[in-house]
């Protein structure tokens, strides 16, 4: 083992004698970040875990390098050379959008000044901040005064906390087993996670039928509703999805609170990706509805254009947050909330965490709400666009024209050959397309059928793009049916890990 020597490992630590090693540190890795952004022709380069897992592994963690740069070229082969680059124009897979320069700004000075937002006395400001874009969030849903909230790591987290104040607020005798949590077919699985880490029983979660848009149906959910009461099974929360992670479609929100309002029933909206709309000047329309909630998830990090983490749980009522409301003596004992000491641990699931929201506040004070709005509308219209070409195209099936900006499709097989064929292909195709890096599609299961999508959350993805990232896809399904499907029938075996 190395030890360094008495205070040779003092040049390390960030204060007012090592401004200028910290000034050359941040700007040399700004530099290679910025070098290999300039630099890179494709979102992936295809590597493997099994050839990047050696490279890793054979650094002796034991014996550091002592020099920065020679810890950033370590850096360039460990990570930077192969990582998902979500700004690429032909990266279309998962909810990642590429950043904004003043959200970047933000991560330099939160992490540097490191502030912890639980306490007051850990924050100051930044307390105060967060307070601040809360309250401008509350207001874009169109809550009034009453509303609070508080960030979070990110929709999950975001949609445990909801569910939390929705089982405490549901303020019923029956026994945890006898718990419902009503959702879509289309709904995020977080919320199964939620309503099993909050002890609900395994089939808790009853997922209400959606239209052919894929959206929730308000007269199934009346139906769910209705036949959960009879059972005498307590409904503590309606979980409306504005963005549904496959297909973008957004709950018919004034149906379900409406609904939820006449069984006094929590309405919670994970809006984690249709949050974009909050800042949209043309669709904010589409959110309607929304303010009838008692609770909503933003996800800043989905549709904010903002680096992860950035989230945020907000809630109609204010009051609903004592759920959460735990006092330590060595950190925030009750007299300092009886003196009115901001304390955000008192509303968070968490204790010490980041200043996430100060991405945000740069944001907002140097582009200002309508031009994140515009961007998040640019890539709805380009799905738009999107949907049209595929819909055109004889090679491929589109299942639903989104309001936001995902697109699920398949690749057909030429007549005659059958729909197993068509699973195989369009899978063999989504990781040989991954495997050349050319681009990064997702992929996901509707009726039990295997689809492709592209989720497009960046602008600069041109219709030139997606319409070569097709080319690219038929080719690759093309070659798994002419080629190797028909090898797999004579070795009896399959090519594609399903
Ligand atoms: C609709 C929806 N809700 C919640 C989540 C979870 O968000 P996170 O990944 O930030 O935890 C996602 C993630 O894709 C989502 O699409």
């Amino acid at each position: 083992m190395i030890y360094p020597h008495a205070g040779a490992a003092r040049p390390y630590l960030f204060n007012d004698r090592t401004v200028e090693g910290y000034r050359r540190a941040i700007a040399a890795g700004a530099e290679r970040v910025a070098e290999r952004i300039r630099r890179v022709d494709r979102p992936f380069s295809g590597v493997s875990p099994e050839r990047l897992e050696p490279e890793i592994a054979a650094i002796d963690l034991e014996r550091p390098l002592r020099d920065h740069a020679a810890a950033l070229d370590e850096l360039e082969r460990v990570y930077l050379r192969d990582a998902v680059y979500f700004h690429h124009p032909r990266y279309l897979a998962h909810l990642n959008c590429p950043v904004v320069i003043p959200a970047l700004l933000g991560e330099v000075v939160l992490s540097a000044v490191n502030s912890s937002l639980d306490t007051w006395d850990q924050s100051a400001g930044g307390t105060l901040i967060e307070r601040r874009l809360i309250e401008w969030t509350a207001g874009r849903i169109g809550f009034g005064p009453a509303a609070d909230g508080v960030f979070t790591s990110g929709g999950t987290q975001s949609n445990l906390h909801a569910l939390l104040l929705a089982r405490e607020e549901a303020r019923t005798e029956a026994p945890p087993a006898r718990l419902r949590v009503l959702t879509s077919e289309a709904g995020h699985f977080s919320v199964r996670k939620a309503a099993n880490l909050l002890g609900l029983a395994p089939d808790a979660v009853v997922t209400v039928e959606t239209d052919g848009e894929r959206r929730m149906r308000p007269a199934a959910l009346a139906r769910e509703l209705e036949r959960c009461h009879r059972a005498g099974q307590v409904v503590m929360a309606v979980v409306a999805t504005a963005g549904t992670t496959d297909f973008g479609s957004i709950d018919p929100l004034p149906e379900i609170a409406e609904l939820c309002e006449a069984a006094g029933v929590w309405l919670h909206v994970d809006a984690a990706y249709g949050c974009g709309l909050l800042v949209s000047r043309r669709r904010r329309h589409l959110l309607d509805g929304i303010e009838r909630a008692d609770s909503v998830t933003v996800d800043f990090h989905k549709s904010f254009f903002q680096p992860v983490s950035s989230s945020a749980v907000v809630v109609r009522d204010r009051v609903a947050m004592r759920h959460a409301v735990h006092h330590a003596d060595y950190l925030n004992p009750r007299r300092m909330a009886d003196r009115g000491i901001p304390n955000q641990v008192d509303k968070s699931l968490q204790t010490t965490r980041r200043f996430d929201a100060l991405k945000l506040w740069l944001t907002l004070r140097v582009m200002g709400p309508d031009a994140v709005g515009e961007l998040f509308d640019e890539v709805v219209d380009r799905a738009a666009e999107a949907y049209d070409l595929i819909a055109a195209d004889p090679r491929f099936e589109v299942v639903t024209r989104s309001p936001l900006s995902t697109l699920v499709f398949r690749y057909l097989p030429p007549d005659g050959l059958g729909r197993e064929l068509a699973d195989d292909a369009n899978l063999y195709a989504r990781e040989a397309l991954a495997a050349s890096g050319e681009a990064l599609v997702a992929g996901t299961k509707v009726d039990g059928r295997h689809y492709l999508k592209f989720t497009l959350l960046n602008p600069e993805t041109t219709l030139d793009d997606i319409a070569h990232v097709l080319d690219l896809l038929a080719g690759h399904a093309r070659h798994y049916v002419d080629e190797l499907a028909p090898l797999a029938d004579l070795t009896g075996g399959t090519h594609v890990n399903a």
